[in-house]
């Protein structure tokens, strides 16, 4: 599978304070594509917080708003046919239909891969974060989820800056688009 400019969706997957929104954002800029974070929908649909979400309704009911608003997304991908940079959220790429509908709709995926002690840095103090409860859980977590990351077409070193990560997606973008 190549990652070419034609593609036209480009999908940032992995472990909760990789960088995905930041990285997203600005990476869309770079393209001049537009930028959809999962997590952004997820709240606007639901018209809750994903803390609430989580505290309310339990996590099945988030993984099944987080399905829906992927299936959404990815709908208006295809149909506005517009380019686009997809941050998931870190669990998404744990529901097999979720990767098969990303696949579906032709999507590059990319995993920002953090070393798990740059990760816990990132995350420590921040309350947005349901799935973020203690440093023991949260590697247990990270160890469990990464068979779902190594799913993505390609990796990236996330532990850079945020402006250097970009500048390593967009090189592989280049060097695909070059081949192509
Ligand atoms: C989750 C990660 C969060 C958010 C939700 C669940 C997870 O997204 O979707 O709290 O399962 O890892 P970020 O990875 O963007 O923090």
């Amino acid at each position: 599978m190549t990652l070419s400019l034609s593609r036209k969706l480009l999908a940032l997957a992995g472990f909760m304070g990789c960088g995905k929104t930041t990285v997203g954002r600005l990476l869309a800029e770079r393209l001049g594509w537009h930028f959809v974070d999962l997590d952004t929908r997820i709240v606007e649909r639901a018209g809750a917080t994903i803390v609430e979400i989580f505290r309310q309704r339990g996590e099945p009911a988030f993984r099944e708003v987080e399905a829906e608003a992927l299936e959404r997304a990815l709908g208006e991908t295809i149909e506005g046919n517009r380019s686009t940079v997809l941050a998931l959220g870190g669990g998404t790429l744990t529901r097999e239909e979720n990767l098969e509908r990303l696949r579906g709709a032709g999507a590059a995926l990319v995993w920002l891969d953090c070393p798990i002690e740059e990760l816990l840095e990132r995350c420590a103090g921040v309350t947005d974060r349901p799935l973020f409860r203690d440093e023991a859980s949260f590697r247990r977590l990270y160890d469990e989820r990464l068979a779902s990351y190594r799913q993505a077409d390609y990796r990236v070193d996330a532990s850079l800056a945020p402006a250097e990560v970009v500048e390593r997606i967009l090189a592989l973008v280049r060097l695909t688009a070059v081949e192509a």
